[in-house]
């Protein structure tokens, strides 16, 4: 049964207090909070089986190369990949989406067309432009709607013989919408296009099937899933992972090495050059299990209790408006009419309550509403209705002192 007191235990640092308040932590969606079981299995890794894998022959070695790959299975169930070598572990999402963006500017020419939503985060858009710099390809962007959604009307219009690539996110960091990520990859498809989804703000919630979804890549980062920060995931289908070059060289993505010529490893070797965050992977799959043993059910169901109840509390002060009203995870990003977002969430800090503000590195979603950036704040499963009304109290409170 779901007990979110006892959930709530897992995480120590729930207990912090911040300028002599208790902690409310509504910064999910920029970072999630680490459970125990997860900070136990850091701890026990430096202080028992530290020691570089893939390449010693020694128990150490072997430990850690055994759970390091025991957490690449953990990713690869967790995401339903075919083959555990789809699965390439990285830095995080913006580690993923270059190694893709790189791959591809040896593969585009000029005239190709790409197709990016304007809903996406920073790191979802610029390599992207970047590859097009390098390559002459010319880079289209689905337009969006008022209530946060996309014109999908317009995509499907964008889409023509010469698409080559779709990026689109799961759940958009701004605004939390979630997108119709089967729909676009299934329209892409029906051109020979291939799509990328950004899952970082999707994975906290919702449990990929990166097979049913018929999707080419799938990017994530671990700490957005109650994992460490620096490790992530880049799933690709075996047959876009080997028509893509390696992104970096070195040791571990070769085969063999002579000063005329190096071949390189098979998958997922290729893409992971150098000693890995080997800690950071293990403790991701940590992370994984951790999630599953409270269930995405569970999840869904507390966070979507929390985003109604916050979405009625919120919208009750006057001033506020809310953006982003379509179909959507438990995120509100909101502005009190006149004030500064910055100044709102320097407030809710003084008072307890950590929030995001700013653009949130989506700056084409705020140019769109016209808007500096907002307030954002986004729920986790070990959040309560009470500091729900801690937050709405503490927008009244900083109302009250910046009108
Ligand atoms: C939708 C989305 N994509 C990409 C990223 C970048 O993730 P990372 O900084 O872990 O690489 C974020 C981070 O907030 C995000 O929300």
């Amino acid at each position: 049964m779901f007990i979110v007191d006892k959930i709530r235990a897992d995480f120590p640092i729930l207990n912090r207090e911040v300028h002599g308040k208790k902690l409310v932590y509504f910064d999910n969606g920029a970072t999630s909070q680490t459970p125990q079981i997860v900070i136990d299995a850091i701890v026990d890794y430096y202080s028992n089986y530290n020691a570089n894998i893939h390449r010693g022959v020694h128990t150490l070695s072997q430990e850690a190369t055994d759970k390091y790959e025991e957490a690449r299975l953990k990713v690869q169930q967790h995401f339903n990949a075919k083959h555990s070598y789809e699965i390439i572990l990285t830095a995080g999402t913006t580690h993923s989406i270059n190694v893709v963006a790189s791959g591809f500017s040896a593969i585009l020419k000029a005239g190709d067309e790409v197709i990016v939503s304007s809903l996406e985060h920073h790191s979802n858009i610029v390599p992207w432009q970047m590859l097009c710099e390098k390559t002459g390809a010319i880079l289209k962007v689905i337009p969006m709607n008022q209530d946060g959604s996309l014109r999908m009307d317009i995509y499907h219009e964008l889409l023509n013989a010469n698409t080559k690539l779709v990026f689109c996110n799961h759940v958009s960091n701004a605004l939390g919408i979630i997108n119709p990520i089967k729909e676009i990859i299934h329209a892409a498809h029906k051109f020979g296009a291939y799509v990328l989804i950004d899952g970082a703000q999707a994975v906290p919630h919702i449990k990929p099937d990166v097979q049913a979804l018929d999707a080419d890549f799938y990017v994530a980062s671990a700490h957005k899933m109650c994992g460490p920060t620096g490790v992530g995931v880049l799933y690709g289908k075996e047959e876009l992972l080997k028509l893509l070059p390696p992104y970096q060289g070195g040791g571990e993505m070769i085969e063999t090495v002579t000063f005329e010529k190096t071949t390189y490893a098979g998958l997922p070797h290729k893409f992971e050059a150098g000693t890995p965050n080997i800690c950071g992977g293990i403790a991701f799959g940590a992370a994984i299990d951790y999630l599953n043993s409270i269930g995405f059910e569970n999840i869904a169901k507390q966070e979507n209790e929390l985003l109604a109840y916050g979405t009625q509390e919120l919208e009750k002060i006057e001033g506020l408006k809310i953006y982003g009203t379509s179909d959507k995870v438990a995120v509100i990003s909101f502005n009190l009419e006149g004030i500064h977002p910055y100044d709102v969430g320097a407030i809710l800090d003084k008072l307890g309550v950590a929030v995001r503000t700013g653009h949130h590195c989506a700056q084409p979603i705020m140019n769109f509403y016209g808007i500096p950036g907002t307030v954002r704040a986004s729920f986790a499963f070990y959040n309560t209705k009470q500091e729900i009304d801690v937050l709405v109290a503490s927008v009244k409170r900083a109302k009250m002192m910046l009108s």
